[in-house]
């Protein structure tokens, strides 16, 4: 842009009650990240742009989301919901600090992008009070419309408020707006109620603007991009449009996707190059995925970092705080939680491996499980580097196997395992020679007597 100084109002004191939910409206996920937080990152950022987000009276956590995605973020606490015209004025005192732009969302429209904020600021520039976000939508129901006359925008008329003939214009308000910050104030200022619902709706800017003898205009975008969430159904319809351009975004970046639609990606998902992502891989956010990594058939991961060359799956969980270091090796049915797995590391089978750090080059045999919670705390288990840990082994937190160490089979250890020494627990073996087929006989002679 052009140094202009901007503002942006996200507005997310809505109560969301289509949703059927505890859980505040726009804190619900797309992408495993808030609704609020993908507004708040399309949003301008950076040197000249400030940020506003309105909440409800009892909606901390939702102004905690807006401090966790935009730390910069300032809010505003709308007392009554009196409509989308009032609640831009609960940040009235950041309005007042007279940005050169100010920008109104909504915080449950997490699919709008950055270029769209860009693009519609551009109208202000030319000499517009006032640019409304428009599309065209394939039903209209429920949306504003909007009036235009040549390139004029003259009115946006609520749903309930429209005539029949109104009802049939499909180009609707998308909830988008920029206005010019030297007559904000004063144009939000002059909205009144007087509607069916006796609410100060936003939309009305635009008559204000029109009876200031200033211009209000239009900035068209594609329906997609400005769904708004006030259902269960459109939520999961906003989760499949996000996941498209995320496979997209990633195959562009050259990931190998085998089968797109089976994966889901998270909005923070990171890769390296020539990374191979087979049929349904399902990532949660805080992932990263170095170069030249794969991630087989069917494995889950959730806030793990992954390095270079690594092999994950088939079957495979990673849990929060999982690190896999280059070359390491995690196979079918092992599950891991705040794990670091140095480089070349091999744990390849029906293995549970949780807090714990396991040293270059160690292999963790079938079966392996490291007993980390006691029932009360979880505690920790260190393997060395190059350790053997035999198969069907549990490791009883806390615990350490010294580098180099070896563990026999089936061995439960309890305490520490000095490096380069031996350690297993198993009683003698017992052998009876001929036993199996003496029971044999007489279980089938007896059955046969009777
Ligand atoms: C609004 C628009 C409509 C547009 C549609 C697009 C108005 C009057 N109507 O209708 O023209 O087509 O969005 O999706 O603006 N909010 C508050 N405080 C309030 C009221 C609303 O913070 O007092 C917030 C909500 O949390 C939500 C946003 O404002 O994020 C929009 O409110 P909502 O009730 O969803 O408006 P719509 O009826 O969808
Ligand atoms: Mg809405």
């Amino acid at each position: 842009m052009t140094g202009r100084t901007s503002l942006t109002i996200v507005l997310a004191a809505g109560e969301g009650t289509r949703m059927r939910s505890s859980t505040p409206k726009v804190l619900h996920q797309v992408a495993g990240q808030s609704l609020l937080a993908h507004v708040l990152g399309a949003a301008p950022a950076g040197e000249g742009a400030s940020l506003a987000v309105v909440v409800g009276p009892d909606h901390q956590p939702v102004a905690e989301e807006a401090k966790r995605a935009r730390p910069d973020a300032a809010t505003y606490i709308q007392h009554e919901r009196l409509g989308t015209g009032h609640a831009v004025l609960a940040a009235r005192e950041a309005i007042a600090k007279g940005a050169d732009d100010l920008l109104i969302a909504f915080g449950d429209t997490p699919l709008i992008s950055a270029e769209t904020f860009a693009r519609l600021r551009a109208p202000l520039e030319a000499g517009a009070a006032l640019a409304v976000l428009g599309f065209r939508a394939g039903d209209p129901t429920g949306y504003g419309r909007l009036l235009v006359e040549g390139n004029q925008l003259t009115a946006i008329r609520e749903h309930a408020d429209a005539t029949p003939a109104e009802r049939r214009i499909d180009l609707c308000n998308a909830g988008l707006m920029a206005f010019d910050g030297k007559t904000a104030l004063a144009i939000i200022e002059k909205i009144g109620n007087a509607n069916g619902k006796s609410e100060f709706y936003l939309t009305d800017a635009v008559e204000v603007v029109r009876a200031m003898g200033l211009q209000a205009t239009v900035i068209e975008t594609g329906e997609d991009e400005v769904r708004g969430i006030n259902t269960k159904a459109q939520l999961a319809e906003a989760e499949q449009i996000m996941q498209a351009r995320l496979r997209k975004a990633a195959l562009d970046a050259g990931v190998t996707i085998v089968a797109p639609e089976t994966v889901f990606l998270a909005a923070d998902t990171t890769f390296g190059k020539d990374v191979t992502l087979e049929h349904y891989v399902v990532i949660g956010p805080g992932v990263s995925i170095a170069d030249g990594a794969v991630i087989h058939a069917f494995s889950h991961l959730v806030q793990a970092a992954i390095g270079k060359k690594a092999s994950i799956g088939p079957y495979a969980r990673l849990r929060p705080g999982t690190m896999v270091g280059e070359g390491a090796r995690i196979g079918n049915f092992v599950e891991t939680k705040a794990a670091i797995l140095e480089a070349g590391v091999k744990v390849n089978h029906l293995t549970y491996i949780g807090d714990t750090h396991i040293g270059a080059g160690a292999n963790i045999g079938a079966g392996t499980i490291t007993c980390n919670y006691d029932g009360f705390n979880k505690h920790k288990t260190l393997i060395g580097a190059g350790a053997f840990v035999g198969s069907n082994s549990s490791l009883v937190a806390p615990v350490n196997i010294g580098a180099g160490a070896y563990i026999g089979s089936g061995s439960v250890i309890t305490r520490d395992v000095p490096d380069d020494a031996l350690a297993f627990e198993r009683s003698p073996v017992v052998v009876k020679d001929g036993w199996a087929k003496r029971f044999r006989d007489e279980k089938a002679a007896a059955k046969k007597l009777k």
